[in-house]
């Protein structure tokens, strides 16, 4: 990435289950872009409450200020046109709007990163990540530790009984799961 001359703007997504640190990767990210004083923003929808509104925060508690918008069109109003760097998380909760916000995005020159889940408590691609991926220049597929055998987990064990694709929630209604040990509930 340090390659790259010009203004030129690209979109990176960091996916995977769930405590697999993808916030964690995304903060990362964005704390080094701050370092070097490159002007950023950083979004949520306003659907994802579990910690606060003003910061997305990952599993182990680091956390960074954020905006929280309804959808992905509240999302591009809300990006300032000096704004180089773009962070946005929980995507998965955004509308299929959101892969062509970010494509727009990139277009004009910034960096787009993106975190979020990739599937579904079914083990479903979970839009629009799917379709992220496609249009993206780099991916990272962050993976957790199965609590049941401790072999590399990419799925996301849902512990409580509901077919409702949205259920926002963390260690309390889910947990990392292998594909051995992942059994689907609806
Ligand atoms: P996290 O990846 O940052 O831990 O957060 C994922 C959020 O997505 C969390 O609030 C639970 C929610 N979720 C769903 O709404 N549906 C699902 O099928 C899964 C696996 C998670
Ligand atoms: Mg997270
Ligand atoms: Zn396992």
């Amino acid at each position: 990435m340090n390659i790259v001359r010009g203004k030129i703007g690209w979109i990176e997504v960091i996916c995977g289950s769930m405590f697999s640190g993808k916030t964690e990767e995304l903060i990362r990210r964005l704390r080094r872009a701050e370092i070097a004083k490159q002007k950023l923003q950083i979004f949520k929808p306003i659907i994802d409450n579990r910690y606060s509104k003003e910061y997305i925060v990952s599993h182990n508690k680091s956390k960074m200020t954020s905006e929280s918008v309804a959808n992905a069109e509240e999302l591009y109003k809300n990006v300032r046109s000096d704004t180089e760097v773009v962070g946005i998380d929980e995507a998965q909760f955004f509308d299929d709007k959101l892969v062509d916000i970010c494509n727009k995005l990139a277009d004009e020159g910034k960096r787009v990163i993106v975190a979020g889940l990739d599937q579904d408590y079914l083990g479903r691609p979970f839009p629009p990540i799917p379709e992220l991926l496609a249009t993206a220049e780099y991916i990272t597929k962050t993976l957790a530790i199965c609590v049941k055998c401790g072999n590399p987990a990419n799925r996301t064990q849902r512990l409580v009984k509901s077919d409702k694709e949205i259920l926002v929630g963390a260690e309390d209604i889910y947990e990392a799961r292998c594909r051995k040990c992942f059994k689907p509930i609806g």
